[in-house]
């Protein structure tokens, strides 16, 4: 536990953005964070001497057993379907073919039953007479807003697909960040990854294992289960079914941490606050809209946050095991917990006495494909005035 706490508090490295592309920048913001996502995550947890298998994962299936209530939750929401084998989302497979054209490219794209019996789906891309083919591995994202695939080609090739299935309009568009010009049909097809680009990809989409090949990628370490967050559970498991008392001893809760080391935590994945002095940081953090889509990064502009003393939290307004919860009212007894009633710490609204979040996070929309992320930069925003 102690070392998961200080492995998450240290400040995210900030790798330098020249080795990626451009469009790659742009889809992938969050790939910037990557390196120190792994040094946080990946390694999680203490190696533990009386382990027998290394790593020390047991995988959710132990979990299960004993914390039914809050597995039978879990498997149902974002964080572990946000990478899943194609052939599992039925409501594409069901849907497919699925066609769609960008016609400023001259690309005819289309999603079909692969030939070849060891994958469900490939993508097709035709331009100037000529097509080429993707077979659809892995769809990542669970689906709220979309899914990017990834895929391989016959001769070995990876790539993250140039269109990606939207949850707004039910069929394709192109993915965000991919809109540049392509002259031919391969290039279409997919942004293609070398290794180190693949592991980035995946690395807030998995448990472990984010370096394998994605063929050989477990389902059981694709999406974002239990250990990701707690830790590798073997020595856990061993006490609880020993009957050992001290939980806390054997298994890390992200829960308990101050709420600086959380948002680090969380952030490692929701885009970590800026290290102490970075103020080129922070003052992008203010001005691009686009830093709506890490929570961290916005949350800590808040007067909330600051005037609160480390009490605001991610897991204040979120049960980290659910569904987002979508309703603005759901979300208004955590802000009356602090600006509610005679003894509270913060003042009380002038202008309405619910929906809080609608006023003061207002969605923040148009940069990315059919996307609106929640600022969680709370504030008087001007325009939401009455
Ligand atoms: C043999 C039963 C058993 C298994 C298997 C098990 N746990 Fe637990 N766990 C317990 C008990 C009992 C507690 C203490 C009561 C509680 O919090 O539910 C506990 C507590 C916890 C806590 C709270 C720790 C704290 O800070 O208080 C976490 C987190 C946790 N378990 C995670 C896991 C994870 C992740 C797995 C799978 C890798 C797992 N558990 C597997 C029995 C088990
Ligand atoms: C390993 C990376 C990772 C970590 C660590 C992580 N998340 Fe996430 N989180 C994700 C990804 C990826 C998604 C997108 C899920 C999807 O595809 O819809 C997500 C989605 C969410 C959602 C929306 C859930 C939904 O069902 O739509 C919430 C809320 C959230 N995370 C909160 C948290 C909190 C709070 C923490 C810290 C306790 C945390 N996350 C830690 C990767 C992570
Ligand atoms: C630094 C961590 C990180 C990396 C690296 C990363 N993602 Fe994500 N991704 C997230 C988080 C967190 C979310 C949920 C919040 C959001 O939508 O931004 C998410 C959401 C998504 C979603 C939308 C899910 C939905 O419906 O809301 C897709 C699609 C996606 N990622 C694809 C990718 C692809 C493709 C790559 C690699 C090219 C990638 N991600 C790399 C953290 C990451
Ligand atoms: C995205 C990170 C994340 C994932 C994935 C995750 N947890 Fe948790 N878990 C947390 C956080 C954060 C808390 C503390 C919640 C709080 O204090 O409000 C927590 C608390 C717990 C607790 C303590 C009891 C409680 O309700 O606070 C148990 C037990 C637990 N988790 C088990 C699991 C199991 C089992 C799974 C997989 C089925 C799982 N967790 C997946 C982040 C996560
Ligand atoms: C952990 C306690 C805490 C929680 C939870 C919290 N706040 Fe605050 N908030 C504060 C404190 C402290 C201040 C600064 C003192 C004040 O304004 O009275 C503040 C300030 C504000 C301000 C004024 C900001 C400004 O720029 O003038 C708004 C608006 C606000 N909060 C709205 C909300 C909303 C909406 C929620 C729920 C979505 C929320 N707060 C949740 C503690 C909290
Ligand atoms: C209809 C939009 C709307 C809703 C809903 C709303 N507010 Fe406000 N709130 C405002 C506006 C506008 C102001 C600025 C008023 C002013 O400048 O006189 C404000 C001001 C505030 C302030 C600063 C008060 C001060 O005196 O500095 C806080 C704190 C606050 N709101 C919290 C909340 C909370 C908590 C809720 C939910 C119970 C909420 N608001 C609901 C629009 C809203
Ligand atoms: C003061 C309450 C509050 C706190 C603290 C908070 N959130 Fe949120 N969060 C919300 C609200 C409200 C929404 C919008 C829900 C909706 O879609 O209606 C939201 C949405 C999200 C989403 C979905 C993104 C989107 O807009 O699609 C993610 C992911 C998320 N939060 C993660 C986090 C993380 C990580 C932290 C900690 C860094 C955090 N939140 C802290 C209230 C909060």
């Amino acid at each position: 536990m102690e070392q998961l706490m200080s492995i998450a508090i240290r400040p995210p490295a900030h790798p330098g953005p020249a080795r990626e592309s451009a469009a790659m920048r742009r889809n992938l913001a969050s790939c910037l964070l990557s390196v120190a996502v792994q040094a946080v995550l990946l390694s999680a947890g203490p190696p533990r001497a009386q382990a027998t298998d290394e790593s020390g994962y047991v995988g959710s299936s132990q979990c299960v057993q004993c914390h039914r209530e809050i597995a039978e939750v879990q498997l149902e929401s974002g964080h572990p379907l946000t990478l899943r084998r194609v052939r599992s989302i039925s409501r594409l497979v069901e849907t497919a073919p699925l066609e769609f054209s960008d016609p400023r490219n001259q690309v005819a794209y289309r999603i079909e039953r692969s030939a070849d019996p060891e994958f469900t789906l490939d993508l097709v891309a035709s331009r100037d007479g000529v097509a080429d083919r993707m077979h659809l591995l892995w769809g990542m994202g669970a689906g709220r807003k979309g899914i990017t695939f990834v895929g391989m080609t016959d001769a070995g090739a990876y790539g993250q697909s140039r269109v990606s299935w939207y949850q707004s309009t039910g069929g394709l568009d192109i993915t965000t960040g991919l809109e540049d010009r392509v002259d031919n049909a391969y290039d279409a097809l997919a942004d293609w990854m070398s290794p180190p680009q693949r592991e980035h990809c995946f690395a807030c989409h998995t448990t472990r294992n984010a370096d394998l090949p994605p063929e050989k990628m477990a389902p059981a370490s694709a999406g974002v289960h239990c250990e990701r967050c707690h830790g590798p559970g073997q020595e856990h498991v061993r006490a609880m079914n020993r009957g050992e008392s001290d939980p806390a001893a054997t298994i890390g809760n992200p829960g308990k941490m101050p709420a600086i080391e959380q948002l680090y935590f969380c952030g490692a994945c929701h885009g970590a606050p800026p290290g102490g002095s970075d103020l080129h940081a922070l003052a992008r953090f203010m001005v691009d809209k686009e830093v709506s889509r890490f929570p961290a990064q916005r949350l800590v502009l808040s007067q909330c946050y600051s005037e609160s003393r480390d009490q605001l939290k991610c897991t204040t307004c979120h049960d980290p095991h659910e569904s987002l919860v979508q309703t603005p009212a759901a979300y208004d007894s955590k802000c009356l917990s602090c600006h509610g009633g005679d003894h509270a710490m913060a003042s009380g609204c002038k202008v309405a006495a619910s929906q809080c979040s609608s006023c003061h996070m207002p969605f923040v929309e148009g940069f990315m494909t059919h996307s609106e992320f929640a600022d969680h930069w709370i504030r008087i925003v001007a325009d939401k005035k009455p």
